[in-house]
């Protein structure tokens, strides 16, 4: 899977900062630059490597600088990027929708606050190549189509933020509102019950996925993947793109799933996620150029394959099951 997104190492002089690095996306995001030789520096709350323990070997994990901090502190990301002399960052640290709903404070020190930090280290540094993970949660605040949430609110402030960060600053930035991601590490959130239905027939367990209809299938490594190629070079504006992968139902999906593992027992019901399912990736594409894709069944494939192998030597259990 890694053989459809290659990493130039002599795109990255200075070392990479990736915020959020033990999440679903971060963990991608490192596999993807530290199997290509480029210095990363990975930070979190604290040193969880559970996820990327599920793409990475101890050895390349302990290649990877780890810091510990919370990013809702303006010292941690100014002290990382400083420490480090980093050149480049990659802000996916956030919390998710439920989380947001259940601690809206803390949901907002996280999310906005934690957001304003990265733009100002990356004003203080002269940082060129910034890229953060907004949401299509963010349609919320302008599509009546779309749920309004607290995340989606906080996620669409952050936009609005990183604009004014260029106007009056100019600090530039690459904005990513992803779909619904799936792969290996997707395993919390409101969306993340289609990768556990993978996991489940995996598992030899029967599941039931509490949604129908159609969803966008955003592959981790894809996204991942376009994350780096945002910071792959110097920047000079404030750019906001939807990223959503393949659109397919949740249906055409477990016909996928049943066909690799024919007993599996997925069953679908409820109502379709609030989310727009029209848009198109192509103006990223246009402005990033190939950051690589994978198409649904290669996608679902390698997902189910890793999930059994990683079953086998015991890295996943009921635990992750959820
Ligand atoms: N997964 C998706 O489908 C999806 C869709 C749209 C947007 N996004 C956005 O992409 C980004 C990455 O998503 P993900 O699926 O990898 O999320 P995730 O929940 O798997 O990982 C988020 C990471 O952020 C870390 N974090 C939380 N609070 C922190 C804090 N105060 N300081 C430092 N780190 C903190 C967590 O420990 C976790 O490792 C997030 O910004 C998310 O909102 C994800």
């Amino acid at each position: 899977m890694i053989d459809f997104f290659p990493v130039d190492k002599a795109d990255f002089p200075e070392p990479v900062i990736v915020t959020g690095a033990g999440g679903c996306i971060g963990s991608w995001v490192l596999h993807l630059l530290q199997r290509s030789g480029v210095n990363v520096v990975a930070l979190d709350l604290k040193k969880d490597t559970r996820r990327p323990s599920l793409l990475m070997n101890d050895e390349e994990l302990a290649s990877v600088i780890w810091l510990d901090g919370d990013i809702a502190n303006p010292q941690t990301i100014k002290n990382a990027v400083e420490t480090h002399k980093a050149g480049a960052i990659i802000h996916l640290a956030a919390l998710q929708v439920p989380f947001c709903k259940a601690n809206p404070i803390l949901g907002a020190q996280v999310n906005v606050v934690g957001t304003t930090n990265v733009l100002e280290a990356a004003r203080e540094n002269g940082i060129k190549r910034l890229a953060y993970a907004s949401s299509i949660a963010a349609h919320g605040v302008f599509d009546p189509e779309t749920v309004s949430t607290l995340y989606g609110a906080y996620k669409f402030c952050n936009e609005e933020t990183a604009k004014v960060y260029m106007q009056d600053w100019e600090v530039p930035s690459t904005c990513l509102r992803p779909g619904v991601v799936y792969g290996v590490g997707r395993d919390q959130g409101m969306t993340s019950k289609t990768t556990v239905a993978i996991l489940a027939a995996a598992m030899k367990q029967s599941y039931t996925i509490p949604f129908n209809g159609p969803v966008s299938w955003l592959h981790a490594g894809e996204v991942a993947s376009a994350f780096i190629q945002s910071v792959s070079k110097p920047r000079d504006e404030a750019r906001i793109f939807d990223i959503n992968g393949v659109i397919a139902t949740v249906e055409e999906s477990i016909e996928k799933i049943e066909a690799i593992a024919p007993d599996s027992k997925i069953r679908a019901e409820g109502s379709a996620l609030p989310f727009p399912t029209n848009l198109t990736d192509q103006p990223l594409r246009d402005y990033l150029g190939d950051y690589g894709s994978v198409d649904l069944t290669q996608g679902i494939t390698h997902t189910y394959e890793n999930f059994c192998r990683l079953i086998t030597l015991g890295k996943i259990g009921n635990e992750s099951f959820t």
